[in-house]
């Protein structure tokens, strides 16, 4: 939590910046561990939420594994102190580059999306003298009932292996000598906070089960993904860990000898970041004030790319409530946090809190107006 103190320092760090609560970042992350424990699964966190290093190297130092979606991720999550045996590596477009890469690092798992893929990770795997261990990514075609961009298991999804491709894909993969298959991957979407969506995946995946099961397959691993939303509008509400997990625990039929895994990324560091921005000017828009702001889309692309909500506070004013549409710097109308808020009454200089940042801020940053990339500032050293 931002206190007075912390505001204190904060008057001498050029904005704008990302600022980390580490007590909240581990407090989030004891809680996954716990309940993650209580019922064996296994975490992997999503570097793709934010893949900054001392993030990374507290993350794995709880003993979670990483899913990565580039060579460069699976690069940064090893060199973070994350096992290579623990990575899971997953994408619809993965480069021969990676996959060659991944697999003389020796990673756990490629998460694979289609045939061709399957028989490229086959064929390189065979030149290293190696056998990849793949999971597939299956469409259960379920809507996560979340931001288009970010529903990824329904009909039209790129991602995924359809489930009426299964048999045939089955047959494809015990020909391949230099792969094989562990388990089933799934990934319906993010910012998901309707619960009952996992238990619609979880009847899914246990259909799916079935048709492995009937055909004397093992699967050693269930991967669920990631995709439990966070609040928005209450930044100091922690996810529903406990909910979720008791869900799976409920719906999903593990079988004896086999592991469920999950790949939660913005749950873990959503709520721990905000990005902290001065006022630059406050301007009379015809029947709106505008607080322009000097961070932009380029910290934070989430507003203008989902029309996503991110509360902000006013930490350096008391005054009256006046409402004012928060913008960025940038020369794009969608440069807009947001519009029509309450703030106490804003001046030059004030500083501003967008929170719940820390999920897909940093990490989606761009250069973009030949800006600086904002700096990362951390709890602990303040
Ligand atoms: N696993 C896979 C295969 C994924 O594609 C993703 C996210 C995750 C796990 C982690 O999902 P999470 O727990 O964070 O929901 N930029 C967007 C979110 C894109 C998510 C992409 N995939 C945003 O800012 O909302």
């Amino acid at each position: 939590m931002i206190n007075f103190k912390t505001l204190e320092k904060f008057r001498d760090i050029p904005t704008p910046f990302y600022y980390y609560d580490l007590d909240i970042l581990r407090s989030t992350l004891d809680e996954v561990k716990t309940e993650s424990e209580k019922l064996g699964y296994k975490v992997h966190y999503a570097v793709k939420a934010n893949h900054n290093h001392r993030l990374l190297k507290i993350i794995s130092s709880y003993g979670f594994g990483a899913d990565c979606v580039s060579g460069n991720e699976v690069a940064a999550a090893i060199n973070a102190g994350f096992s290579p045996s623990d990575v899971v590596f997953a994408g619809v477009g993965k480069t021969d580059k990676d996959i060659v890469a991944a697999i003389k690092a020796g990673i756990f798992c490629f998460n694979c999306e289609s045939i061709p893929e399957l028989e490229v990770i086959n064929h390189l795997a065979s030149q290293q003298n190696k056998v990849a261990q793949i999971a597939l990514r299956i469409n259960p075609y379920i809507d996560a009932h979340t931001h288009k961009y970010i529903t990824t298991g329904i009909e039209e999804s790129k991602f995924g292996i359809n489930t009426w491709e299964i048999e045939e894909v089955v047959k494809i993969i015990y020909g391949l000598k230099n792969i094989r298959l562990l388990g089933m991957h799934f990934h319906i979407g993010s910012q998901i906070t309707s619960l009952p969506v996992f238990k619609s995946l979880c009847l899914k995946i246990n259909e799916l089960q079935q048709w492995f099961v009937t055909h004397n397959i093992d699967l050693e691993i269930i991967n669920v993904g990631g995709g439990l939303g966070i609040d928005y509008e209450n930044p100091d509400n922690n996810p529903r860990f406990q909910e979720y997990f008791s869900l799976l625990n409920e719906f999903i039929d593990v079988l004896p000898d086999q592991i469920l895994h999950m790949e939660p990324g913005r749950s873990i560091i959503g709520q721990c970041g905000s990005l902290i921005s001065r006022v630059l000017f406050i301007k009379n828009g015809s029947n709106t004030q505008f607080a322009i702001i000097d961070a932009g889309m380029t910290d934070l692309i989430r507003p203008a790319l989902y029309q996503a909500h991110h509360k902000i506070e006013n930490l350096s004013s008391q005054g009256k409530i006046i409402r004012y549409d928060v913008v960025g710097p940038i020369c794009e109308s969608s440069d807009t946090f947001a519009k029509f808020i309450e703030l106490p009454e804003t001046k030059r200089g004030d500083i501003i809190s967008i929170r719940s940042a820390g999920a897909y801020g940093e990490a989606m940053a761009s250069r973009y107006n030949l800006r600086d990339l904002a700096e990362s500032v951390f709890s602990d050293d303040l």
